[in-house]
């Protein structure tokens, strides 16, 4: 049976011009990379991945791309909104002696934070972070990053802060210096379908946050379903190794609307 669960929205953080944090009263049990179905009963029902989860706090970082997402970064503080999940599989923590590199674009730092945050909680040390973004004002937790025990490299496309370029791109001179056992990514998907191709045949254990448009999240609707192997996102999702990313054709070429219908990925940025 599907039950929504009540949260009161307490802050929303703006943090860049274009995204903005919901801060939602209450706990929720779950697991890096999985996610939830939010609404308002009002303007429609989307998919979301946590970027914080406290003992009585969550929060979900979401970037205003049309009607559901401006609608929602604007509700007033002290409404209530509807939870319904967490679905989806997750990121899995790996031994403690491997050397990790995260690489975040646009608002999949979102997850990655979440993720970042998990593994030095428990304790893993060496770990890279390559953070991108557009621009400056569009990067997201950068002052929090830099607080962190890790190698924080930034990026901007347009290089007003870091290192000037795609993140892919960086991802290549960084793996030219030094080594690492595991990769995880999430962001626009023409960026990880870059990086995809960067790490290319080495022996670097890759994982990747996909995103489809999704309806009903729990396997019933075959909206979210992969081409050709048909791996529902929802489901066998949202995390996908960069082994069967392999047999993905959609994976970087396409994705579908609400209606079914393909929608080519367009466009020469990364974030
Ligand atoms: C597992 C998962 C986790 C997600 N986590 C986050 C998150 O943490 N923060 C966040 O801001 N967004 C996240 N998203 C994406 C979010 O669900 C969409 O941005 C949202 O559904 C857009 O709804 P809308 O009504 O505002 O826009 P729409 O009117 O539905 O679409 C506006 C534009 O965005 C495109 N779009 C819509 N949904 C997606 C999608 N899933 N992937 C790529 N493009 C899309 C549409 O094709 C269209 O061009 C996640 C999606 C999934 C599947
Ligand atoms: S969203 Fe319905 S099957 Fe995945």
């Amino acid at each position: 049976m599907i039950t929504w669960k009540p949260f009161t929205v307490k802050d929303i953080i703006r943090e860049t011009p274009s995204t903005s944090t919901l801060v939602l009263s209450g706990k929720m049990e779950m697991q890096p990379g999985q996610f939830i179905m939010l609404t308002d009963f009002a303007t429609g029902e989307k998919p979301f991945a946590f970027s914080f989860v406290s003992e009585n706090e969550c929060g979900l970082t979401i970037k205003a791309v049309g009607k559901f997402t401006s609608a929602i970064t604007r509700v007033p503080v002290g409404s209530t909104v509807y939870l319904r999940g967490p679905y989806g599989n997750c990121f899995t923590l790996p031994g403690k002696d491997k050397k990790l590199i995260l690489v975040g674009g646009g608002c999949g730092t979102a997850p990655m934070r979440l993720w970042l945050r998990h593994l030095l909680q428990h304790g893993y040390s060496n770990i890279t972070f390559i953070n991108g973004a557009r621009s400056a004002d569009e990067l997201l937790y950068a002052s929090e990053f830099r607080s962190y025990p890790i190698e924080l490299i930034t990026s901007t496309d347009d290089g007003s802060e870091g290192y000037a370029g795609f993140t892919p791109d960086i991802l290549r001179e960084v793996l030219t210096n030094s080594a690492f056992d595991i990769l995880y990514t999430a962001g626009p998907e023409l960026m990880m379908k870059k990086v995809h191709e960067v790490i290319g045949s080495t022996p670097l254990e890759s994982w990747f946050l996909l995103e489809r448009y999704m309806k009903c999240g729990i396997g019933i609707c075959g909206q979210c379903t992969l081409d050709p192997a048909g791996i529902r996102l929802c489901i066998e999702g949202p995390v996908i190794s960069g082994e069967v990313l392999n047999s993905i054709d959609e994976f970087g070429t396409y994705t579908r609307d609400a209606y079914g219908g393909r929608k080519v990925f367009a466009g020469i940025g990364c974030t």
